[in-house]
């Protein structure tokens, strides 16, 4: 149960002019559970968790998390869910939906918020931009976090970056008005990437941070794994949000 069905994984081909990343190895690493890790996950994965492939479709938010009307953030790259879960215990009134390739991520994830005893996250075994292309309903989200993404150091590797033109504009169309997008990273060459691409998408005003009245949480609670080797590094932490604009109907401006 919960594996990435064999073969190539769904690509979506965006049309739009826009870049968009490659999907590289990081879908067939490997790892293995621990046995406890193994039960939990048989136990509960098909309650808590999906895997996305070629028929996944959208998600009904409202009957997966048993009750209607909670706003819902999706978190792309959860890793082992350390601020997931510490983010989830603060936020109980918000629906998480944490998207993630590494299973013994969502392994570690999956026992963490069972302790926690915390029955407001969802799993989604996948690629974040096919996630939120197939699963994720346009105009439905109050945010995305992606935090510490793989920096992608070499030059020859940055086409595979998640933050680019294509997902910033695919992710703010799955926000609506108002929604929040978080990025944090400690690479300061991947830091200065954004940096560059902060105003590219128009449905995206740039929030900078700190930003105390976002409407979402933005206190990541913890230091996790890949943010405490950066501190160890002494790299700085890079915090950037946006905020989606109003739909440009309403604005009357174009989009
Ligand atoms: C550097 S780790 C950071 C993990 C976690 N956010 C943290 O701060 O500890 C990046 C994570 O993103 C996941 N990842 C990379 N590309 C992804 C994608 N396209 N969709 C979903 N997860 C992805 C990797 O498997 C990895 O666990």
């Amino acid at each position: 149960m919960g594996d990435l069905p064999a073969g190539r994984p769904p690509q979506t081909h965006f049309d739009d002019g826009l870049d968009y990343p490659r999907l590289g190895g990081v879908s067939f690493r490997r790892g293995t559970l621990t046995e406890n890790q193994h039960a939990l996950w048989e136990e509960r994965f098909g309650e808590l968790g999906t895997v996305l492939t070629e028929d996944s479709g959208p998600i009904d938010v409202d009957s997966w998390f048993r009750r209607s009307g909670h706003p819902t953030v999706v978190e792309i790259g959860s890793g082992t869910g350390t601020s997931t879960v510490a983010m989830a215990a603060q936020e109980p009134d918000t629906n998480v939906i944490a998207v993630e390739l590494y299973k013994p991520g969502l392994a570690k994830m999956l026992g963490a918020l069972t302790r926690a005893g915390l029955d407001n996250i969802r799993m989604v075994r996948g690629d974040g931009i096919e996630v939120l292309t197939r699963m994720i309903r346009p105009g439905s989200l109050s945010g995305v976090r992606i935090f510490f993404p793989d920096p992608w150091p070499k030059a020859r590797h940055h086409k595979r970056r998640i933050i680019q033109s294509g997902p910033l504009h695919l992710i703010a169309t799955r926000l609506q008005p108002g929604g929040v997008l978080h990025v944090a990273t400690d690479h300061a060459d991947y830091a200065a990437w954004i940096e560059e691409l902060r105003d590219v998408e128009p449905l995206l005003e740039f929030k900078g941070w700190p930003w105390p009245e976002a409407p979402i949480l933005t206190d990541r609670q913890v230091i996790t794994k890949f943010e405490g080797r950066g501190h160890r590094l002494e790299h700085d932490i890079h915090e950037f949000t946006w905020q989606r604009r109003p739909a440009p109907e309403a604005t009357g401006k174009p989009a």
